[in-house]
């Protein structure tokens, strides 16, 4: 029997997740060789590197400012944007679902208050590594910025500890994924979904 199958991802939802991953995970990656490139020697020079970071801060702006604007065109924000009022309420409920206390949680909409909860801050942070990125980089441009941050030495421990949150944030992101089910991980492939795909929740909505 063929699976009946529902949009879940527009492909301009998926083209933007898929640039900004690739462009985070390089930064990630050049950045801690740029941080200690005796320790982690994944490139094989600083001047690699350091073209692979600038070459990937400049791809990590054209995600963020596309998948902004999609956002607001596609008024996509109620799923994206964390409601501090609303969501905050819905917390408790899906605690409980995680932490094995209840078998289901009610239905939250396409992301639960958690995942809104992470989206709002990766979008934050992408943005303070944005401001702080191309203070370090364009000092005599942006150098002023850096004053009002506290100096160039605030400004990089800004950028390097935001650095291992996202670290965090994407081994969390991932191992929920693959936790939720296979088919919530293809969908950010194919962009479907099984019509009858429920995990956790039951039907009415909170
Ligand atoms: C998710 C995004 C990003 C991550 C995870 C990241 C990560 C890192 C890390 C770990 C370092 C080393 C910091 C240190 O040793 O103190 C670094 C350095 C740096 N990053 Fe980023 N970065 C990101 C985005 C950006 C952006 C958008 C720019 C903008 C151009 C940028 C420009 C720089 C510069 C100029 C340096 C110093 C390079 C040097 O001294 O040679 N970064 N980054």
């Amino acid at each position: 029997m063929v699976k009946k199958m529902e949009e879940r991802h527009s492909i301009w939802i998926r083209v933007f997740h898929w640039i900004n991953m690739i462009a985070i995970t390089m930064l990630i990656l050049t950045g801690f060789y740029i941080h200690a490139p005796e320790s982690f020697r994944l490139f094989n020079s600083m001047t690699t590197a350091r073209t692979i970071h600038f070459c990937m801060a400049y791809l990590l702006c054209f995600g963020v400012v596309g998948r902004m604007y999609y956002m607001i065109a596609a008024n996509d924000t109620k799923n994206l944007i964390y409601e501090p009022i609303n969501d905050t309420k819905k917390l408790p409920s899906m605690l409980k679902y995680y932490m094995f206390l209840a078998d289901d949680h009610p239905y939250y909409g396409k992301y639960n208050p958690g995942q809104k909860g992470m989206y709002t801050g990766v979008f934050a942070m992408a943005i303070i590594m944005i401001i702080t990125g191309f203070i370090l980089y364009k000092p005599l441009t942006f150098g002023f910025m850096a004053g009002w941050l506290g100096g160039f030495l605030v400004v990089r421990i800004i950028h390097y500890v935001i650095t291992w949150i996202f670290v965090l944030c994407i081994l969390a992101h991932v191992y929920l994924d693959v936790a939720e089910g296979i088919p919530i991980l293809k969908s950010m492939f194919t962009g479907k979904i099984p019509a009858d795909f429920h995990h956790g929740y039951h039907e009415e909505e909170m």
